[in-house]
């Protein structure tokens, strides 16, 4: 086994660098997807930029969750192609090779440890999954307590740090997943619902953090929260039957009368 210089085991994708000397850090390409003959994706061609903060919006069963399984390697697809960079094929690593090359995923619930602290579940992260047990009772160095620190500033539960992750409100609970993904300096995040059931005051502060997290990373956020989208988006893409109906600003989005007819119409009324 390969041990980093903290003895944590590396696997083969973790030192991947993608290559984005033009710009894009996720290629999708002609990727189709069916469930039974049913065309989830069909032939969607999707480009993230590297450190852009896009958000996806489309109606129920587009085929957003199902673009995120996709490039975590959850789903394959039928056809098209799928990559980190310009060169890593995402279609031949698998679901933790992929985490491990820097594609983190949030996913709707929190699976946070309840029992634990703020502070040990990122610290249960940072180290990897050697086991609960092993990984409590190795002692952190200074840089890591300091990476500690600084997630906790990033994530806002510095005063929570010693609570059970159990205390937490619910968007509390879903910024320290959000930590819990940084502490392995993920290059892209992506976030499905993440202010689903947050409280208004929760919603502002989730998207002053994805917010900030753009530029060092590249962060593709799903959400039908249209007030929240509108707080964090630059570039908007409309997914409709598996496709890309759309792209551009909020304000191009909801001028956009295919748009209008099939979504946001659908929506207001
Ligand atoms: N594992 C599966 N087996 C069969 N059908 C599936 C499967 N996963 C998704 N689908 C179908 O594919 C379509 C796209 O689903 P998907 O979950 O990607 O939509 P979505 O855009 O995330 O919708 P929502 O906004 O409701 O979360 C839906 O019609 C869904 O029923
Ligand atoms: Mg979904």
């Amino acid at each position: 086994m390969i041990v980093d210089k903290t003895g944590t085991p590396i696997t083969e994708t973790e030192n991947i660098q993608p290559d984005t000397r033009h710009g894009v850090i996720l290629y999708v390409e002609d990727v189709s997807v069916s469930f039974d003959g049913f065309k989830a994706l069909n032939d969607m061609n999707l480009y993230i930029n590297d450190g852009e903060l896009r958000c996806l919006i489309g109606a129920n069963g587009a085929g957003k969750t199902t673009l995120m399984d996709v490039i975590t390697g959850k789903t394959r697809p039928d056809t098209g192609k799928v990559s980190f960079g310009q060169q890593v094929d995402l279609l031949q690593l698998d679901e933790a090779e992929i985490a491990n090359a820097g594609i983190g995923r949030k996913f709707q619930k929190p699976t946070v440890f309840e029992q634990l602290s703020v502070f040990e579940n990122i610290e249960l992260s940072l180290k990897g999954n050697k086991g609960i047990w092993a990984s409590l009772f190795h002692k952190l160095n200074g840089e890591q307590n300091d990476r500690i620190a600084e997630i906790l500033h990033t994530i806002n539960l510095i005063q929570e740090r010693n609570y059970p992750a159990g205390r937490l409100s619910h968007g509390q609970k879903q910024w320290l997943e959000i930590g819990m993904l940084l502490a392995a300096k993920p290059r892209v995040l992506l976030v499905d619902e993440p202010v689903a059931g947050m409280t208004g005051q929760e919603t502002e502060r989730t998207a002053e953090l994805l917010t900030s997290l753009a530029g060092e990373h590249s962060v593709v956020v799903v959400e039908h929260d249209m007030a929240f989208v509108r707080s964090i988006a630059r570039t908007v893409t409309v997914l409709h039957q598996g496709s890309v109906l759309a792209e551009g600003t909020m304000s191009e989005i909801q001028s956009n009368p295919e748009v209008i007819q099939v979504y946001l119409g659908e929506e207001q009324g």
